[in-house]
């Protein structure tokens, strides 16, 4: 029985290996009907079936994106997977970018909020059942926060734009101005299909870098993959000890 999953976005895939070499069993999304497989690079489309610290929990390494064209039928299918097979804690993780000034790359920030301008309300999903107020378990992000990390932990709002280009520094400005602190292009369609489900939810953005405008530096996938890389062995080690603290 599998009652917690890991959604492990953009070069945050190390947890799943990491599950692979403690003897969790790997299934190829291929080989999973009707499962989408990811297309963009750092989404390596394996669910790890994880054994020993990690037992009772699933990772999928990779996810599909509305702005790869996919419906929300789709992108949100994963989650109507894990309801099935009786998961009921999902952690939703993604790369993102700092807004806030305060935030410095390689930071990580739980979800209190997010706002987006897209309607990701998927027709399955009761809205009289998701309220937007309870998407974010305080339960799980107090358990989160309860796990020290040499990583910078913050709290915050989270913007989801449908992409796939970066923002514009207007953009930015204007997500600023709405008081978010960090931006991207993921998480929200599948945690509230999660949330409709009756799952308690966590979103984890690792922040990846600073967005557009703010820096001088160049914005790319490259650079976000990099980041992430920088990040990796301490965002494995953390979110492992989130996971075994929450086994229920
Ligand atoms: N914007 C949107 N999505 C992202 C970013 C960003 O700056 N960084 C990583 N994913």
């Amino acid at each position: 029985m599998f009652e917690t999953a890991v959604i492990l976005g953009s070069g945050l895939g190390a947890a799943g290996r990491k599950a692979e070499d403690l003897g969790g069993v790997v299934v190829s999304y291929d080989q999973v009907p009707y499962l989408p497989c990811p297309a963009v690079g750092g989404h390596a489309g394996r669910l790890i079936l994880g054994t020993g610290e990690v037992d009772g929990t699933l990772l999928l390494q990779g996810r599909v994106h509305l702005y790869e064209g996919h419906s929300l039928d789709r992108t949100t299918f994963a989650v109507r997977m894990l309801q099935l097979l009786g998961v009921r804690q999902l952690l939703v993780t993604n790369a993102a970018g700092g807004i806030n000034d305060s935030y410095r790359v390689g930071d990580l920030m739980l979800l209190k909020g997010h706002c987006t301008f897209l309607n990701v309300q998927h027709s399955a999903v009761d809205s009289r059942r998701t309220p937007a107020t309870k998407l974010w378990s305080d339960r799980l992000r107090h358990v989160a926060r309860s796990v020290d990390s040499s990583l910078s932990v913050h709290e915050g709002v989270y913007a989801m734009m449908q992409g796939p280009n970066y923002e514009t520094p207007a953009e930015v400005q204007m997500l600023k101005t709405l008081g978010v602190d960090a931006v991207g292009m993921s998480t929200v369609p599948e945690s509230l299909a999660a949330s409709a489900a009756g799952m308690d939810v966590l979103g984890i953005s690792c922040i990846t870098n600073l967005a557009s405008g703010l820096t001088d530096q160049p914005l790319n996938h490259n650079e976000v993959s990099r980041a992430a890389a920088e990040v990796e062995s301490e965002f494995v080690r953390w979110i492992f000890a989130v996971v075994s603290r929450l086994q229920l």
